[in-house]
């Protein structure tokens, strides 16, 4: 049995990366750890959690008494870390939050870790360290900055991030980076494009441009939308960090994606059509849609005001991921778009959960004076 702390296991990707764990792998403990800010709900993982295999813990990765406790109550080998304030709009109304829990709660973490796996030195006086430990840090290709119309991003294009966000999730990378030099620490960093898929909060756009359209509310698009993102099924993000958690080489940092980009435009449009085609095939899909479908059209887009320091590009060579893991995405875009779609049409409840708090708020907020 080898057991796992996952923070932010509620979020996202992490509850995604619970659930395929847990269905792969007989032998993990996963000791879920979760604030449960907004983007975090307990819901999402109800079903996995029970008190054996998989054990919640509700608390701050920033709080170092709360991850010695674990570390002490649990024989915890592995820390994979998702939790982080996720979204660049919001790290531009609020930069300050993103960078304690994504820089500080980082090296929180590590420090914990460094204390219980540290198990004596080398002859240089670098720690040695427990066998087996490993510390994934789930970082993205915004550390990369943007790019033009070519061009991809490797593991060793120069970091230039350019949102809050971006620059947080960079901080902690040179930190870890640091740990690794300095101590040797057992770390290694995947940096993963935009991922889509169930559980995705609706802020971001997918999963928002399906929320909005089912409700007969207009599709904010930022700028021109021709910005371009590489899209990545969320489970093949989550069998890429397993594999790179098993197999990857501490010390190393790994580029994830799916080579597939695609402009904002075309994401709205393509989802507007998939609605609609699947509203006119399966009619009991219709009990959901809030408006009358023939407002699911291309009238619903809206060119908003653009993002602050909007990055143009994003795109990833995984060829790192290939050539040393045996990795490659499994689920094509045509095919991740409509399971997507589909698992929104069947788990409105879900929608309905966890927008429920203060996310009308923010949303009246940040678009009201786009
Ligand atoms: P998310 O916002 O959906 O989930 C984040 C989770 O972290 C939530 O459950 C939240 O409650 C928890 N959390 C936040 N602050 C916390 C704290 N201080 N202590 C403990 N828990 C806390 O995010 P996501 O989209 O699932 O992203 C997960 C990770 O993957 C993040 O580190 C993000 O930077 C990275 N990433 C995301 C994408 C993407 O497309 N979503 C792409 C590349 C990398
Ligand atoms: P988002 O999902 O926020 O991810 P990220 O900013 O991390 O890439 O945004 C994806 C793209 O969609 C990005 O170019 C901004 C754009 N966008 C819109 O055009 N409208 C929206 O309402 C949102 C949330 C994003």
């Amino acid at each position: 049995m080898k057991t796992y702390i996952i923070t932010g296991g509620a979020g996202f990707i992490g509850a995604n990366f619970v659930k395929y764990m847990l269905a792969t792998y007989h032998d993990v403990q996963l000791i879920v750890l979760d604030a449960l800010t907004y983007a975090g709900n307990l819901g999402t993982i109800a079903k996995d959690v029970d008190g054996k295999r998989c054990i919640f813990v509700k608390g701050d990765i920033c709080d170092s008494s709360l991850v010695t406790g674990l570390f002490e109550k649990y024989p915890v080998e592995v820390v994979v870390n998702f939790a982080a304030e996720s979204h660049v709009d919001r790290s531009i109304e609020n930069p300050r939050l993103f960078l304690e829990t994504n820089i500080l709660g980082t090296q929180n973490l590590m420090e914990v870790a460094r204390k219980f796996w540290a198990v004596g030195k080398d002859d240089k006086g670098y720690p040695s360290w427990k066998k087996g430990v490993r510390f994934h840090q789930v970082s993205t290709d915004e550390v990369y900055g943007s790019l033009g119309a070519t061009g991809y991003f490797t593991e060793t294009t120069p970091l230039d991030p350019h949102s809050p966000y971006s620059a947080s999730k960079t901080s902690a990378d040179l930190i870890i980076k640091a740990y690794m030099e300095t101590y040797k620490f057992p770390a290694t960093i995947t940096r993963c494009s935009n991922n889509y898929g169930p559980y995705h909060f609706p802020e971001k756009l997918i999963p928002l441009i399906i929320k909005n359209i089912l409700e007969g509310k207009k599709l904010p698009v930022y700028g021109d939308g021709k910005n371009v993102r590489d899209w990545l099924y969320v489970e093949d993000h989550c069998k890429a960090i397993d594999q790179v958690v098993r197999f990857g080489r501490a010390g190393e940092i790994y580029n994830v994606g799916g080579h597939n980009e695609k402009q904002n435009i075309e994401i709205v449009k393509l989802t507007i059509d998939t609605i609609r085609h699947l509203m006119e095939t399966e009619p009991a899909y219709r009990k959901v849609l809030k408006t009358d479908l023939s407002n699911v059209s291309y009238d619903l887009i809206t060119y908003v005001t653009d993002r602050l320091g909007h990055d143009q590009r994003y795109a990833i060579d995984p060829t790192k991921m290939k050539n040393e893991l045996n990795w490659a995405p499994e689920t094509s875009f045509e095919t991740g778009i409509i399971r997507t779609i589909r698992w929104y049409l069947e788990n409105q409840a879900w929608v309905d959960e966890v927008t429920s708090g203060d996310y009308q708020k923010y949303y009246e907020k940040m678009y009201s004076n786009r």
